[in-house]
């Protein structure tokens, strides 16, 4: 069943009824200022840090689910009949309804009693502020005399202090309101913003402001004598008087509400403009006058006045929609499938700015207050990120970096503002370090930009402790050689990829984190799944050694011979073949008491995702046909309808030696649900061993747009992937949860793009070897790299997968396009399969 389809013509997703399975949402924002917003104007808003500066609140677990947001309600004068223009929060019935999600914005249009109400929610570029554009038609035959009512409930800036330090913060609040009845007629922000200031008297130099475009005749500011005594958003006492209370917060839950008349002839519409916006003053001009607590608005005004002027919101809608054509237009496919091209071409990309901005901080599943930037997460984010905007990436990567250890470990988290590691969560995951050599590779690939290497980075943020990035990388590998076990795997540490097999954790006691609790010494509990990644890792540094000449006159550090690399990527392929190779499939590890993990030794969790992915695409076991074995085994063992789960047979006690992952019931999150993260994994190693069906098969299994027709089971948005599925063991087989933020989004852009279509960057040029499923006969594609772009051209002449390239119709031997000569702006490339 559906709740909407795709507008591909528009990027957008479009939503037909409100009461979709959980909230569908959206993000607007993508530089400083960021907001949530759901199919029915749900959701918060925060400048920056989701914890730290958050703007509006938000009730995670709330019935009904998600109440708190944008929100309009509308009044007809003569019967006092109200109504939501997005449903939500009054869920009046509406004649009509639609929701658009685009890139960047969101417009949500319907009616009711003959009034058509049209509403788009955006961020421009540049701007610390979010506009709601909205514009309301009178489609009765009679005269409408309507009164508007706006409303958004203000945060006290630090979202964790704000749900739950009551005895403070009922105390704090405070506003400034507009004065009222000045200047009726004409537009003017004095008279009709408020401000919400709370703590601006003391250590904050921000506020926030709420205004609007035309006059107002009263306003809210403090919530309960808004809603009425027990009332809720649903039905407002102030809604239902019709009139406002001009309330003004001393405490309590400041709100911001606006009340407008409008009058409409028959036929007539009319153009109403919100802002809610942030501004910092600096902090010698905080007050006006000097030495009073009351805001100093000089430098805010002239944006209110600039964006309050509908001329200028069209021309910053327009920028938005070209900045994001732009941005999309840098790789474009049209293959044969539909799910394919749209997910590649708009939400796949799209879903990878969003996380690649947000990392796991703030969407409906993640609060904003729990976590800060992922060491591993971000490294991973920015593999189908790098080709949108490389200099973001590179800034990333520098960030991430400096956060490192100097013995080459990392800091599991860091602070977004502070950028700084995160104590709380400290560091043991021993695949954390190796990302960073993934990451930084994929960065050079795509750029081709080696003086990132070369770049002066710190550990630990600590001044005087600069060495190139390239120094760094070494570090991140000789951190792996230096944490070998027993069996010469690398040791796992409190953990790897998979956060929840928590092997030296024996955690008994209720409520303790798995994450952050004291761990045993881990001496034993070794990873296979490191030491595939250990492999990759190594490959970048052959490559990346060999390529990158470092000057020997300021060399600060020793390099590292390309043997090195070579010779210990054997000899961790040794360790995997003698001590990680369980028969059938690879083993996933080994525990503290040298058992073996993911093995037909156990009697649960005998096969699992993770090391068959990363042990396939590290190449092992590709010329010998173990590959093929252990991909088959997943086929049999793993394999379902909604995708491939991370494990079998499901944990169904828990297991002190295993910790969190036997925490969950069986067929959810880590403990056999389908982990998205790690299905593009296989369908990467699949085109390894030249199985392009079967690549493509798992890659639409977990595709959304591909499941959006049975919306009512995957129930979350259709438009882009969630961390996971619930397995096959699980009582509700084939539901998403936890959408937008996850590594999914970055690797399964790179298992379709860089390995399925096969369009991939090397350190040498772009290289085109696909391996496409058997019945297509080919391919198009425009991809922006270096600068150049690239036409691309795929036919099919044969079944296989040998590529025959030509290069302005040049033959070429093998799969890497030389890199053009200086100058060049467009080549054309032309693949015949055979
Ligand atoms: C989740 C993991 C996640 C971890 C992060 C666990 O509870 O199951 O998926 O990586 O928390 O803190
Ligand atoms: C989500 C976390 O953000 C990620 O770092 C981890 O790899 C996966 N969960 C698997 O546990």
């Amino acid at each position: 069943m559906r709740f909407g389809y795709f507008d591909d013509e528009n990027r957008e997703y479009v939503i037909t009824r409100p009461d979709t399975p959980l909230p569908w949402i959206n993000y607007l924002g993508s530089e400083g200022y960021y907001g949530l917003i759901s199919n029915t104007a749900g959701g918060y808003s925060f400048y920056k840090d989701a914890r730290l500066r958050r703007l509006t609140r938000y009730r995670y677990n709330n019935a009904p689910l998600d109440m708190g947001g944008r929100y309009i309600y509308l009044r007809d004068f003569e019967t006092g009949h109200y109504w939501s223009p997005t449903w939500m929060p009054t869920r009046a019935k509406l004649d009509t309804y639609e929701c658009r999600h685009g890139m960047g914005y969101t417009l949500i249009t319907s009616s009711k009693h003959g009034i058509f109400a049209k509403m788009r929610y955006f961020v421009p570029l540049g701007a610390n502020l979010e506009v709601w554009d909205v514009d309301l038609t009178n489609n009765r035959q009679t005269e409408a005399a309507i009164d508007l009512f706006s409303a958004v409930e203000f945060s006290l800036w630090d979202a964790w202090d704000d749900s739950t330090n009551f005895q403070r913060n009922f105390n704090t609040a405070e506003v400034e309101v507009p004065e009222l009845g000045k200047t009726l007629n004409e537009m003017s922000p004095e008279n009709n913003t408020i401000f919400h200031k709370t703590e601006y008297r003391e250590r904050r130099n921000h506020f926030a402001y709420f205004s609007c475009s035309e006059p107002i005749i009263g306003f809210d500011t403090q919530r309960d004598d808004f809603l009425g005594p027990n009332r809720g958003w649903d039905d407002p006492i102030v809604i239902e008087n019709g009139s406002s209370t001009n309330s003004v917060a001393h405490g309590w839950q400041p709100i911001g509400s606006h009340h407008l008349k409008v009058n409409l002839q028959p036929g007539e519409s009319k153009r109403i403009i919100f802002l809610l916006g942030y501004h910092e003053n600096p902090k010698a001009y905080k007050f006006d006058p000097v030495g009073s607590n009351i805001i100093n608005k000089l430098d805010v005004w002239p944006i209110l006045r600039e964006f309050l002027d509908p001329s200028r919101v069209d021309a910053a809608f327009l920028e938005l929609k070209h900045h994001w054509d732009s941005l999309l237009g840098k790789f474009m496919v049209q293959t044969p499938d539909v799910h394919t091209n749209r997910m590649v071409n708009i939400w796949n990309a799209y879903q990878c700015m969003v996380t690649f901005n947000m990392s796991r901080s703030a969407s409906y599943f993640e609060s904003g207050i729990g976590r800060g930037m992922g060491f591993r997460d971000s490294n991973q984010d920015l593999l189908g990120f790098v080709h949108i905007i490389p200099e973001r990436a590179r800034e990333r990567i520098l960030e991430l970096a400096a956060t490192q250890l100097s013995n080459g470990g990392a800091f599991h988290q860091y602070q977004p503002l502070t950028k700084r590691g995160n104590n709380d969560v400290g560091s043991g995951f021993n695949d954390d370090p190796l990302w960073l050599v993934l990451g930084t590779a994929a960065y050079v690939k795509e750029t081709g930009d080696f003086t990132i290497l070369d770049e002066l980075v710190p550990y630990e943020n600590e001044t005087g402790t600069e060495m190139p990035l390239y120094e760094h990388l070494q570090r991140a590998m000789q951190h792996t050689l230096n944490n070998l076990g027993p069996h010469q795997l690398p040791l796992i540490g409190r953990a790897d990829w998979n956060d929840c097999l928590n092997l030296n954790c024996f955690s008994d006691t209720p409520g303790q984190s798995f994450q952050t609790t004291t761990n045993q010494e881990g001496k034993v509990a070794e990873s296979v799944f490191i030491a595939g990644q250990f492999i990759l890792a190594c490959q970048e540094m052959v490559q990346l050694s060999e390529l990158h000449a470092i000057d020997g006159s300021d060399i600060t550090f020793s390099k590292l011979p390309t043997a090195f690399y070579k010779e210990k990527a054997l000899q961790m392929e040794d360790a995997v073949w003698a001590a990680g190779w369980d028969g059938n499939w690879f083993r996933r590890a080994y525990d503290a008491f040298s058992e073996p993990v993911g093995s037909k030794l156990n009697t649960e969790g005998k096969i699992f995702i993770e090391p068959q992915g990363m042990c396939v695409m590290a190449g092992l076991g590709v010329e010998n046909g173990k590959a093929v074995q252990a991909l088959d085994a997943i086929a049999e063992f793993l394999a379902t309808p909604h995708g491939i789960v991370l494990l079998n047979p499901a944990f169904t006690h828990y297991y002190l030696n295993l910790g969190e992952i036997s925490t969950y019931p069986p067929g959810y999150k880590e403990n056999a649900s389908v982990f998205c993260h790690s299905n593009p994994w296989i369908m990467i190693a699949e085109t390894m061993i030249g199985r392009g069906d079967k690549a493509f098969d798992y890659y639409q299994r977990i595709n959304p747009s591909a499941r959006e027709a049975i919306s009512e089971v995957h129930r979350c948005e259709p438009y882009v992937y969630a961390q996971t599925i619930a397995g096959k063991d699980a009582p509700t087989h084939g539901e998403a949860k936890n959408s937008w933020l996850t590594g999914t989004a970055s690797w399964n852009f790179v298992a379709i793009t860089q390995h399925i279509l096969g369009i991939r960057p090397t350190y040498k040029g772009l290289s085109v070897q696909p391996v496409i499923p058997e019945d297509w006969q080919g391919f198009t594609a425009q991809r922006l790299f270096r600068g150049v772009l690239y036409n691309i051209n795929v036919e099919r002449k044969g079944k296989g997968n040998l590529v025959e390239l030509f290069v302005d119709r040049q033959r070429i031997q093998g799969s890497v396009i030389p890199i053009p000569p200086d100058g060049t702006t467009e080549v054309q490339v032309l693949v015949y399969l055979r």
